[in-house]
This record gives structure tokens, C-alpha cells and sequence, in this order.
């Protein structure tokens, strides 16, 4: 049983404001806060607290002090990190603000992410997972590289997160897509839509929880629970790496969408987007309250 997280890591420098501020605004804002991230790295992270699941992340860092920082967080969480490429440019960087009501806004500088180019012990990894997950903060060549290099039998996953135009050869390759609301908007339009191009989907819908359809069945629509939102950043990414860790362990769709739906909660009573992955115990016993 074993996913590989094929994306991103970023260093996330987090600065909590008064209002997201708007074009040619300056806000004033609270202590700046560093920490480790990235929509490959937090979903690699997810999925190994998420248990159960043998968990690569494969991916680009710099020759830099912020590389030392993410590498510290994914062998903290027991994520395999010995196909992690070196390259010369900079770790990727995010900017992040975070508002009051927990919502966050975000830049990335790509850096080092746009230089992931697999060989082939990436691939001969890739080859044996259960579940490929990856996200579209690194080139599509190396989406495109991981979906081919993946063992017939196994799930190709994508959070299609940053949205972008994806060519029709990349559609083909994808057995699930994982989208909020806005960027299924932007894909396809409805949730119906994304179906004739993939096979299946899930839609998160933010604290509503999440919408799970397949191609020939009626969708499923997963509550979400209340939490109080500190710091959204990370949440679906908590969703995404619990999802492939679930699907990796043998469960079904909708029962793994539903244990991501609950770590994706906890995760945003915490700040950050790492270091809050709830673990087995927690999403056992949140759920356990949801009931
Ligand atoms: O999804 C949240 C992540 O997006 C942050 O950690 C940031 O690094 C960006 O990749
Ligand atoms: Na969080």
C-alpha cells in the first residue's frame, strides 16, 4: 500500500492581516511566520500522518537553508524523501496572507518546483505506487511523466490546484480529479461536465464538506463539519493526501472522501500547512463527534 506525491514544496511566509488586501493597497499586518509547504509537500505530509500508506514525495528543492526546512518536515511525518531532486535554483516561495476569517491569499514563486524533471528512479518508484497523487505547481511534463510512469492497476489522481488549461492527452491519463468549487468553475463548469473527462471526481466544498461523483452513479454529497477557521491554508491539501492514503489502503471513494473530509476540517483550527495535519486518532475521534 503506497502513494507517491509527485509536486511542489514551498517555504510559506505567512503574515496574518486585518482584510486581504486589494490592488495598490499596503495592510499593515502581524509577525511574519515561516514555515514549511507547498501543495506537494503538504499532501505528502497528509498522507503519511494519515497512516497506513508506504508515502514518496518526489519533487525540487534548491541547495538552500529552505530545502533543510522542508526535508525536516516530510522525514518528521515519515514521508520518503530520497528521490527529492537538488537543482540550482531557489525553494519554491509562497507569500500568504491570512484574514480574520481564516481565509488566505497566496503567490507562489515557483523556483526550484518549474525545474522537476523525473528520471528514471522517480519513475521505477512511480511504477509501484497504489495511488500517483500530484497538483499543478510543478510542469506539466512532469504531471504528464508520472501519469505515464504509473503500473496500469494503480490511481492517478490530480488537485488540479492552481487551475490551469490542461491538454487533452494529460485528461486521458486521470482516473480522479480533486477540485474546489471555483476551480471545477473554471475546468468544466459542473460537476457533470468534469465527468466526461474523467471518470471521477471529487468537488470540495469548503466547511459544506465535499461532493463525490462517478461516471454512471448518482453523486454523493459528503457534510462537512463545524469547526472555528483559524487558518484555511493547507486545507485541501489535508484533504488530498488523507483521499490517496484512504484509496491507497483499500477503501472506497466515498468513505475516503469522507475521513479527508474530517482531517480537512481539523486542519483548519490550526495554523499553517503542515505541521496541522490532524492524525489517525484525532479524524477517529473528530468523526466520532460528527456522528
Ligand atoms: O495549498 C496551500 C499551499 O499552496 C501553501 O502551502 C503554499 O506553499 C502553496 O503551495
Ligand atoms: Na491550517
Amino acid at each position: 500500500m503506497s502513494v507517491v506525491v509527485v509536486g511542489s514544496a514551498n517555504v510559506d511566509l505567512v503574515v496574518d492581516v486585518p482584510r486581504t488586501p486589494g490592488a495598490g493597497e499596503t495592510v499593515l499586518g502581524g509577525d511574519l511566520r515561516r514555515s514549511p509547504g507547498g501543495k506537494g509537500a503538504n499532501q505528502a505530509v497528509a498522507a503519511a500522518l494519515a497512516g497506513g500508506a508506504d508515502t514518496t514525495f518526489v519533487g525540487a528543492l534548491g541547495r538552500d537553508e529552505a530545502a533543510e526546512l522542508l526535508l525536516d518536515s516530510l522525514r518528521d511525518a515519515g514521508v520518503r524523501v530520497d528521490l527529492v531532486q537538488l537543482v540550482s535554483a531557489p525553494t519554491g516561495t509562497a507569500l500568504i496572507t491570512v484574514a480574520p476569517s481564516g481565509e488566505n491569499a497566496i503567490v507562489v514563486a515557483p523556483g526550484a518546483n518549474s525545474r522537476l524533471d523525473l528520471g528514471t528512479a522517480q519513475t521505477a518508484r512511480i511504477a509501484l505506487a497504489d495511488v500517483v497523487l500530484a497538483q499543478l505547481e510543478i510542469p506539466l511534463d512532469a504531471v504528464r511523466a508520472a501519469a505515464s510512469a504509473r503500473n496500469p492497476g494503480a490511481l492517478m489522481v490530480l488537485n488540479a490546484a492552481p487551475t490551469r488549461e490542461l491538454p487533452d492527452d494529460l485528461w486521458h491519463t486521470l482516473d480522479l480529479l480533486v477540485v474546489n468549487e471555483h476551480e471545477a468553475a473554471d475546468l468544466a463548469g459542473t460537476p457533470e461536465a468534469l465527468l466526461e473527462r474523467v471518470p471521477a471526481a471529487v468537488v470540495t466544498l469548503g466547511a459544506e464538506g465535499c461532493l463525490v461523483a462517478r461516471r454512471g452513479s448518482e453523486p454523493v454529497r459528503i457534510p462537512g463539519i463545524q469547526v472555528d477557521a483559524v487558518d484555511t491554508t493547507g486545507a485541501g491539501d489535508t484533504f488530498c493526501g488523507v483521499l490517496a492514503a484512504s484509496l491507497a489502503r483499500g477503501l472506497d471513494l466515498a468513505e475516503s472522501a469522507r475521513l479527508a473530509c474530517v482531517a480537512a476540517a481539523l486542519s483548519v483550527t490550526r495554523r499553517g500547512a503542515q505541521a496541522v495535519v490532524p492524525t489517525v486518532g484525532e479524524v477517529a475521534a473528530a468523526r466520532g463527534k460528527a456522528r
